[in-house]
């Protein structure tokens, strides 16, 4: 089968598209025969080597939507034929043909959506769903200020917060707002000419999926025991205390009964993964020179195969 490896860490061009050997599912795995992959950050982080140790050579990608294909031996859950869509364990690889999951990362698909936005929603939709509900238990009535709202994350995580009753705000840039309106947000803010904490306070969360300047600004627009929740940046201890709120980075889990109860609120059209480029697999460079612009609207997806077949 086709898949794109990497047999060293660096740029794009260490993304090669070659062929490896189809996997076998194990004791509680099953294996997926994959339409689409999606493409996330880390997966370019890996790449880079910023995220430590990972064997070599290994296939990229983690998101994952296709077709059950091969049970393996104990308790799997799922059967041949069952369209689903999983976050898979790092190294097991989404960027390819075939892949092993371990049964509990993996969900039934949403029925109402193709597999390429299917393959949109693991990683993000699970990063928005476990920081804000999992993490800060998001209420109705409750305010929330999303940073990096037209992002991968940023776009389940409005989505999200809306259909909880939240108030809603995003930081994006100005190309974004009406796009951010139009999926709930009830305030943009332009962050290239305006300052948030100027206009923002009191807010019960924070979600930061920006970092940097961004999430040391966030302290002060919190209300006295809020809650800062960051994907990307470290706290630092005794900070949050320092402050008068509360702190938490988020290490996104994979969770397949998460995934089914993301897939349920989509088939009642609530929410929408937002898919904004499609790559075949074999130019997973070019999806990765895209990403790390940093400045994509919602997702990008490769194309694996074609889902008639
Ligand atoms: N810890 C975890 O478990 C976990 C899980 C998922 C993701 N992450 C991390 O979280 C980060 C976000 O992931 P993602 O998938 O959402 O990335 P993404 O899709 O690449 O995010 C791109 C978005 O960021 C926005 N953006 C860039 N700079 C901004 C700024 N200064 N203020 C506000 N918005 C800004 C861009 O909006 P404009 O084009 O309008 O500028 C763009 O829409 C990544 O670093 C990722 O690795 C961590």
């Amino acid at each position: 089968m086709k898949a794109i490896r990497i047999h060293e860490f660096g740029g794009p061009e260490v993304l090669k598209y070659e062929d490896v050997n189809e996997p076998q599912p194990g004791l509680g795995e099953i294996r997926i025969k994959i339409i689409a992959a999606g493409v996330n950050p880390i997966d370019w982080k890996i790449r880079r080597g910023l995220i430590g140790e990972v064997p070599l050579p290994m296939i990229v990608g983690l998101d994952v939507a296709g077709i059950v294909d091969a049970v393996g031996q104990g308790d799997v859950l799922f059967q041949p034929g069952e369209e689903v869509f999983a976050k898979v364990s790092i190294g097991q690889g989404g960027y390819t043909e075939y892949t092993v999951a371990r049964s509990k990362e993996v969900a039934r698909k949403p029925k109402s959506i193709g597999f390429i936005e299917s393959a949109a929603i693991p990683t993000a939709g699970l990063a928005a769903w476990q920081s804000i509900f999992d993490i800060a238990g998001l209420e109705k009535g409750q305010s929330v200020l999303i940073h990096g709202a037209a992002g991968g994350v940023g776009t389940f995580a409005v989505q999200f917060a809306k259909w909880k009753g939240a108030y809603v705000i995003g930081t994006a840039s100005e190309k974004n707002a009406e796009f951010l309106k139009s999926i709930g947000a009830d305030e943009v803010i332009d962050y290239k000419n305006q300052r948030f904490e100027d206009l923002v306070s009191n807010v019960d969360v924070v979600l930061d999926t920006v970092g940097g300047d961004t999430f040391e600004r966030s302290w002060s627009v919190l209300k006295p025991g809020g809650l800062l929740v960051t994907t990307v940046a470290s706290i630092l201890e005794g900070e949050p205390k320092k402050r008068g709120v509360r702190a938490k980075r988020v290490m996104t889990q994979s969770d397949g009964k998460e995934l089914a109860q993301i897939a349920a609120i989509i088939d009642e059209q609530k929410i929408k993964p937002v898919v904004t480029n499609v790559f075949p697999l074999a130019d997973a460079r070019k999806a990765h020179e895209m990403s790390e612009t940093l400045h994509t609207r919602g997702k990008i997806v490769l194309r694996v195969r074609d889902d008639s077949k």
